[in-house]
Parts: structure tokens; sequence; C-alpha cells
């Protein structure tokens, strides 16, 4: 096991990275002290592991109350969050009464907004179990819903007290899955790990065949990567917005084509691939590195072309992107591989050219 930290002061946490880890109490009941704690997750998740993790804190008089959502992103919205609520209030959860997210992206960015919200505020633990909440969603505290109109535009920043990533679990992980958490992987190389991405180059077959040793060291270069960025920018005021290389195409992808639709790894995919067009259509990175760009999302079987909503729309839902400030666009491109920058000077033609170039067209 190897055990980073987020320095945020006296909110500081643990991000702890192994395999058998759901098995560790020791990791778990220093941050239980009430002896009892609400585990939401999921409809897919629970036959998985909800049983074996009760059961371990069982032993150590430990009482939890499970919380079981509906699967799938379409459900990441305020009438499911209320079910988190429900339970919880049924249950008389107390103000000392952690939440415990078991599951992949949708239900740690749930569960903990529930937990910011709920009384004011209640701890929070996550135990990621896909490969995209173990390198990004579970770690840096945003949290939050989907609404009809955006992705992600109802949260709160909410850190947890401890993550806990059991790499064992992605053994269950559909390979779809797998390729949508790699895309979140090869962004970390992109914005600011040349070596990592080279890294990548060289290992991505034995990442998608989920070499335990591969899986681990992917996981924990990217948990580095993303703890030093919120550690410097907590809020989001600066360097953090790096992290969303990809996702102002992308979340226009997700919400344009029906959220579910398209996975959030997926859509960052694609996305990213409109990013690498525009920031070369402005003399940035080279066309060298496109195509290499290119091919390594390709190989980690990831589609590389947007869905066939029309410029129109993909305008439209950009513009409401929370990147935007005073009306104006901003994108995250790349200067090169490895270097990410914030830019809002991207004339309309170019990133129109971009749109044409990269979306499928029916
Ligand atoms: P997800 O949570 O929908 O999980 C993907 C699928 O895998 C689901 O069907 C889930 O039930 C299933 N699953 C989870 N663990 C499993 C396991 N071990 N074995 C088998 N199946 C398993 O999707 P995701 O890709 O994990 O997360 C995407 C979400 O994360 C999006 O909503 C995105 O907006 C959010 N996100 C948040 C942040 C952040 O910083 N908070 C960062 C990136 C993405
Ligand atoms: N996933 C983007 C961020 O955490 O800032």
């Amino acid at each position: 096991m190897q055990t980073l930290t987020v320095g945020l002061g006296e909110r500081s946490y643990p991000i702890h990275i192994g395999s058998g880890l759901l098995n560790r109490a020791d990791l778990l009941l220093p941050h239980l002290p009430h002896m009892r704690a609400a585990i939401v997750t999921n409809s897919t998740v629970a036959p998985l592991y909800l049983d074996s993790l009760r059961a371990m804190l069982a032993i150590y008089d430990v009482d939890t109350i499970p919380i079981i959502l509906p699967d799938g992103e379409e459900y990441k919205n305020a009438e499911t969050l209320g079910l988190i609520y429900d339970g919880l209030l049924t249950h008389r959860c107390e103000r000392t009464t952690p939440l415990i997210a078991l599951g992949g992206g949708v239900i740690g960015d749930m569960t903990g907004y529930a937990a910011a919200t709920y009384l004011r505020g209640v701890p929070f633990i996550q135990i990621p179990t896909t490969l995209l909440a173990q390198v990004d969603s579970s770690v840096g505290g945003k949290t939050g819903i989907n609404h009809p109109l955006g992705k992600n535009m109802i949260g709160a920043f909410y850190q947890p007290q401890v993550v806990l990533a059991d790499i064992a679990t992605l053994n269950t992980l559909t390979d779809e899955h797998l390729s949508g958490g790699i895309a979140e992987v090869i962004k970390y190389g992109l914005i600011r790990d040349l070596p990592f991405f080279e890294w990548l180059e060289q290992n991505m077959e034995k990442l998608l065949a989920r070499d335990a040793e591969a899986l681990q060291y992917a996981i924990v270069r990217s948990c580095q990567n993303k703890a030093e960025v919120v550690a410097a920018d907590e809020r989001e005021s600066g360097e953090r917005a790096l992290l969303n290389l990809g996702h102002t195409f992308g979340h226009a992808i997700e919400t344009g084509s029906g959220y579910g639709t398209w996975l959030h790894g997926e859509a960052v995919a694609a996305g990213t691939i409109m990013a690498t067009d525009l920031s070369h259509r402005l003399g940035w990175v080279c066309a060298e590195d496109v195509a290499r760009i290119r091919r390594l999302f390709k190989r980690a079987d990831l589609q590389v072309d947007g869905p066939p909503l029309g410029t129109e729309i993909y305008l439209q839902l950009m513009g409401l992107d929370k990147k935007v400030e005073g009306g104006k666009m901003r994108f995250v491109l790349l200067k090169s591989i490895g270097q990410a920058v914030v830019t809002g000077d991207v004339p309309e033609q170019l990133l129109r050219q971009t749109l044409n170039a990269c979306i499928k067209h029916d």
C-alpha cells in the first residue's frame, strides 16, 4: 500500500492506494469514532462490495446504514440526492455520523454533496471503486449533481477525511469504464507531466490488461499530480482549472447527448482531442504531437470523434461551462504535451473549425 497526503492544513487527508484495502479496518476505524456510519452506494456496486464492507465493520461493532441508489449518470440529480437525505433522516443520522461513498464518481460526487449539506456538514469518507474515481473524482473535494441544463452545475467544495482506493475492486469493472478512467489518467500527463505521458505510451497495454503493478503506478502518479494541484489551488482560482482539459467540450457532449449516453471519461477523451486540435490551430501543440495524443487515446479504446450534435448546439452548451467569465468562454489548451494553459482568447472562427473537424457529421 502507498499513502499520499492532500495538504490542506487542518483539513489535510490521506489517500491510501493498494490491493485489498476494503478489508483494512485499521484504515477506517480512526475515522469512525462514534461507531456508526451511513454507506451510500448503488444497485451495481452493492451486490459486489457492500455486504463484505458492512460485515468487516460489524466485527468492530460499527453500526452501518446502507443507502442504495439507482445506478447511472442520469440519476445524478436532485431527486436522487433526496433519497440520501431520506435515508439519513429516517435513521436519525447525527452530525457525528460519517457518510461513506462506496462506488464510482457519481456516488462520490452525490454523497459528498449530501455530506456537505446534511445538517450543514457531516464527515465524509471516499471509497472509490472505479479507475476514474480512484485517480480523480474522490480526491480534491468537488462534489455535486447535474442540472438538466448543465453538468455538475450544483455543488460544493467539501473535502473527505480519507480516501481508500482498493485497486482489487477494478477487476469487476467493465472494459468501457476502465478506458473511461484511463482518459483522466492521460489528462495528467498532458497538462503537467510529460514523463508520465511517455510512461503511458510504454505501458498502455498493461493498464488495459489490468496489470496490478501498472495500475498501482498509474493511480499513485495521477493522485500525486492531483494532490499537488488541489493543495496549491483548492477552490480553482488558478491552476486547478487545468484539470478540466477537455471538459468544456466533454460536458457539452454529455449534456447534449443525454446524461449516461456517453460515459464521462469517453466524453473527456473526445473533448481533449478537440482541445488539442484547437491548440494546434492557435499555433501551439505541433502536428506530430496532435497525432501522438490521438494515437494514445485510440490505444486506450476511446473514441476520438464527438457525436453529431451540430456546431450550434456545442457552442450553446459550452457557453454554460463553469469557466465562463463575463460571458466569455475560457478554454484549457495545450502549449505542448505536459504544459497546459487557460485562455479566453480564442477566435470563434477557429473554434468553429475545430468543431467541424472533430465531430461526426450525420
Ligand atoms: P460511475 O460512477 O457512473 O461508475 C461507472 C459504472 O461502474 C457505474 O455503472 C457503476 O455502478 C459501476 N461500478 C463502480 N464500481 C464498480 C466496480 N468496482 N465493479 C463494477 N462496476 C462498478 O462513473 P465514473 O466514471 O466512476 O465517474 C463519473 C462521474 O464522476 C461523473 O459524474 C463526473 O462528472 C464525475 N467526476 C467528478 C470529478 C470530481 O472532481 N468530483 C472528477 C471527474 C469526474
Ligand atoms: N476533476 C477536476 C477537478 O477536480 O478539479
